[in-house]
């Protein structure tokens, strides 16, 4: 902490509570009467929260696009089509209404609304934005957090990239978390992405940029995330549950916009390209395995995180992924034990695991990828 000077920036403005996506008029209002709006294929019909934007857009007379082909993580070639859509219908604003992949392809698509190159082109050469149009961000899961991220994580399926675009400019305008949204969430999404957020709130409190006020951000979220996910996962409509949960999410996605992540998020992107599953799994079975290598440089903050857990870290962790199913989910994964040097030469690079505590160099990458198959491995055997 010493003398290092810290910053923290986040959203102008957060709505949180139950029905509070009828309020999106009212900031979309403030930009223009046309806009897009971006969804995923079932998740924006589902939790019904393109009814309700569309109800409360049309209500004051603005009009909307949809775009609902979103589903799975988002390639460059949606971000594109949505651009097109944008530039079509001249809109002034992007709602993005969905889980972290909807709303990651619309805050790219609304990023990179003034840029004439295509996506990959930002992707590939990492080059940040400017001149973006106003993004409004509803969620309907509690998980990723990128409704309060300046970047965007988009692939590229030809090149098997997996990377984030950054830039000021995609900084939500206006976020409303509607915990009603997540009732009808299905129970390995909740716990998947549940288990991104908790991860989020770990990684965020023990990384090296933490700072006492996202140390507090992260503590509090991963004190709700833990006593409430399983209740979620396990009784999807206690709205109480997933109050906690979307309050954890955010609060997690808070910290890390600012402290940024670790080790889990350092790997877990070029593993995630290779296996395909989804990021939170992904995340979830790499935690406790992060936590050893960790403890000895992190173990006073791991220690408060005990505190608030009643349990010890790694197994712990691992007993609320068993809870959640976690392994069983992730069994259907076999890891490539060959390309295992190339994901540590690629996520040497990221900056989520300069941000960790301990230093990981190629040879720790590549162990903790070794664990994680020998126990993959013998849970088969089980
Ligand atoms: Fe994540």
């Amino acid at each position: 902490m010493g003398g290092r000077v810290a910053y923290f920036s986040t959203v102008p403005e957060i709505v949180f509570g139950c029905g509070c996506t009828d309020e999106i008029a009212r900031f979309a209002s403030l930009y223009g009467r046309r806009g897009v709006v971006v969804t995923g294929r079932v998740s924006g019909k589902a939790s019904g929260v393109l009814e309700k934007i569309a109800f409360s857009l049309e209500r004051q007379g603005l009009s909307v696009e949809v775009c609902d082909f979103i589903s799975g993580e988002p390639t460059c070639a949606d971000v594109d089509r949505i651009r097109e859509v944008v530039r079509k219908s001249a809109a002034y604003f992007v709602v993005g209404a969905g889980g972290g992949s909807a709303m990651d392809a619309a805050k790219a698509a609304a990023g990179l609304a003034a840029q004439s190159d295509r996506t990959a082109v930002f992707l590939h050469e990492e080059r940040a934005s400017t001149g973006a149009l106003p993004f409004l961000a509803v969620p309907t899961t509690s998980g990723s957090g990128a409704e309060v991220t300046a970047n965007a994580v988009i692939t590229d399926p030809d090149a098997r990239v997996k990377k984030s675009i950054r830039g000021e400019a995609f900084l939500a305008a206006a976020v409303l978390v509607d915990p009603e949204l997540t009732a009808s969430c299905p129970p390995h999404t909740t716990a998947h992405s549940g288990c991104d957020a908790l991860v989020q709130a770990v990684e965020a409190f023990v990384s090296r940029n933490a700072t006492p006020l996202t140390d507090a951000l992260a503590s509090e979220a991963f004190r709700l995330l833990w006593c409430n996910l399983h209740r979620a996962y396990s009784h999807g409509s206690d709205i109480k549950a997933r109050s906690a949960c979307a309050w954890g999410s955010l609060l997690a996605g808070i910290a890390l916009a600012n402290a940024r992540l670790g080790a889990v998020h350092g790997m877990a992107h070029s593993l995630g390209v290779r296996l395909g599953a989804p990021h939170g799994l992904i995340c979830a079975v790499l935690m406790s395995e992060v936590v050893r290598k960790n403890m000895a440089v992190a173990s006073r903050k791991y220690t408060r995180l005990e505190a608030i857990a009643g349990a010890s870290l790694p197994e712990g962790l691992e007993a609320l992924n068993r809870k959640l199913d976690i392994y069983r989910d992730f069994a259907q994964y076999t890891l490539p034990r060959h390309d295992f040097a190339a994901i540590a030469e690629e996520s040497l690079s990221s900056s989520s695991l300069k941000a960790n505590p301990e230093k990981f160099e190629k040879e720790d990458v590549i162990a903790v990828l070794d664990r994680l198959a020998d126990r993959s491995e013998s849970l088969e055997h089980h």
